[in-house]
This record gives C-alpha cells, structure tokens and sequence, in this order.
C-alpha cells in the first residue's frame, strides 16, 4: 500500500511556495536562458562569402517609403527573371499601399491582386540562357544568411558587388558571387565598372583578393543613390521574406513583458496560499 506522504513526496521539494522551491525555480530559468544564449550565439550558420559584406542599413525595414520604393524596382527590375511566389499581390497593402495604388502601379502583368506574385519566365529555357534558372526569391533574405552577414547584408552587398568581364558570357561577374549567371540587370543606375584585384601571400601562396573597383562609365545614379536605392530593393526581399517580421517582434515586447508581471502576481499569489498551510 502506499502510503499518502509517499505520494505527495518530500514536503518542500515541489511546494513552490517555500523559499526553497522559488529558489529553485529561479535556478531552473536562469539556468533555460543561459542554455538559449549560448545556442543563440554559437554560429552553427553555413559558411559564407569569400569577400567581407556591407551591412545593410536595417533602419529601411520600417521605412514605408523605402520599402514602396524597393517593391517597385523589384516589379521593373527583377520579377521578368525572378517570382517571389510566396506572396500576393494584395499583401502588399502590408507597404501601406490601397488595392487601387497597387493595382495602378505595381501590377505590371495582367495578374489580379488575388494572384501570387510570378514570373513570366519559362523555367526550362532561362536555364539553358544564363546557366541556371533564376531563383524564386520569397526566401532569399533568409536562405543567404551566413556567418559573414545576414541574407540581407548578402542581397546589398551582391547588387552592389558586379563588374565587367569579359571573359564571362554575359559580360559581367560579381565580388560576392563570382561567376554568376545573372547579368547586371542594375547597370544603367550604377554605370560600368571594373574590379581591381591584388596579389596577397596566403599560408605561402599567392591569392588574389578584390582591391577596389574603377568607374568605367557613369550610371544615371550617384554612387550613393545607387546604394540607397539597392537598400530599398533589400528591404522590400527582406519584407518578401517575412512579412509579419515587424509584427513579430512589436507583440513579443509586449509578451514579455505581461509574462514579467504576471509572473510576481502568480508568485506572490502562490505565497499567499501556502501561508495558512504551513
Ligand atoms: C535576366 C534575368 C534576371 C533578372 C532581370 C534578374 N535576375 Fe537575379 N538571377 C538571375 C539568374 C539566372 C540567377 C542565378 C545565377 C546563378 O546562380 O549563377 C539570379 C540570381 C539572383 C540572386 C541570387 C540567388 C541565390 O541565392 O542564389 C539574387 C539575390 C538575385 N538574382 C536578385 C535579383 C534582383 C534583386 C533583381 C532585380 C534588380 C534580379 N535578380 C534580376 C537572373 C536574373
């Protein structure tokens, strides 16, 4: 038979409200997010890009007009070769934008504001043109984020990154993604450039390493309206990638911090239902 102090246990080792049990408590928390510290600083990332990146500017995130303007150099610049089929057109009244505004402006194609936003590319044939078929671009913020950098800092820094080459069959090549199959779609905004390339002694051998780049002829943009203008495009991939990012992050302040207080309410309310037992 057992008897009822077996099966309640040891008085005091799962009571919370003697101070041993809070203590423990405490013990068991502090304990939970050292462990989520340690795992969330470890880089178990893959590895990243031989060449360092920029950073993006990550204040264009919340940014409504970068954003809107990221979104329409994507529909002119991008979606002929890339899809981002993860999202609808609708969803980009998230932009602030009203049904009509992105019926008028950025809906290039004949899609409705219901459809996915696709690209009109064949699959088969842009493979055979450029090498590989250009990749839907929904998770590309997320899917190049490295030890070097998040996707994002990959995505600015690889627009900005191209230079001629004419030992490529498109003519150009790119710092972050040598030998790329992709063009430079952004050339008439950047201009022409070429890269120059030191000799650097790595572990005994001779390695080239990009230098800097030479303005061969000018784009319709400055240099800084270029990178301004790639940070917008960056934003709206950003965004693309995780549309309820901002969201995320606002409601989970606010989470915490009702977790906070309700936590002393739950802890002195249990205090105060022990004090007449014990
Ligand atoms: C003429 C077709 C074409 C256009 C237009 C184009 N791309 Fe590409 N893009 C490609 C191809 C092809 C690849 C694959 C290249 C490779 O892997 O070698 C690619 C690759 C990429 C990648 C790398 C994806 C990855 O993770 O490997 C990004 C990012 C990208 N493009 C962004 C853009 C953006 C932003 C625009 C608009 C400014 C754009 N592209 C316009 C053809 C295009």
């Amino acid at each position: 038979m057992v008897r009822i102090a077996e099966l309640s246990g040891e008085p005091g080792s799962l009571a919370l409200g003697s101070s041993r049990g809070v203590g423990r408590l405490i013990a068991a928390l502090l304990a939970g997010v050292g462990l989520f510290l340690i795992l969330g600083m470890s880089d178990v990332r893959a590895a990243g890009p031989s060449v360092a990146l920029d950073s993006f500017p990550k204040q264009k995130l919340t940014d409504r007009a970068a954003l809107q303007n990221g979104a329409k150099l994507y529909m002119n610049y991008c979606l002929g070769c890339h899809g981002i089929s993860q999202v609808r057109y609708s969803r980009l009244a998230d932009l602030g934008l009203t049904q009509d505004q992105i019926k008028s402006n950025l809906i290039l194609t004949d899609a409705k504001p219901g459809d996915l936003i696709k690209t009109t590319m064949p699959l088969k044939e842009s493979a055979s043109w450029f090498g590989k078929a250009p990749p839907d671009l929904s998770l590309t913020a997320r899917s190049r984020s490295s030890g070097a950098g998040s996707g994002a800092d990959w995505i600015y820094t690889y627009l900005r990154g191209y230079y001629l080459d004419p030992s490529r069959p498109t003519g150009w090549n790119n710092i972050v993604y040598p030998a790329v199959g992709m063009p430079h779609v952004l050339w008439d905004l950047q201009g022409e450039r070429t890269a120059e390339f030191k000799k650097v002694a790595s572990h005994g051998e001779e390695k080239l390493v990009f230098d800097r780049y030479v303005q061969k002829s000018p784009g319709r943009m400055t240099s800084a309206e270029y990178d301004n203008a790639v940070a917008d495009l960056t934003a709206f991939l950003s965004w693309a990638a995780e549309p309820v990012a901002q969201t995320r992050k606002q409601v989970g302040v606010w989470v915490l911090l009702f977790l906070g207080i309700f936590f002393v309410f739950a802890w002195r309310l249990n205090a105060a239902y022990w004090r007449d037992i014990r």
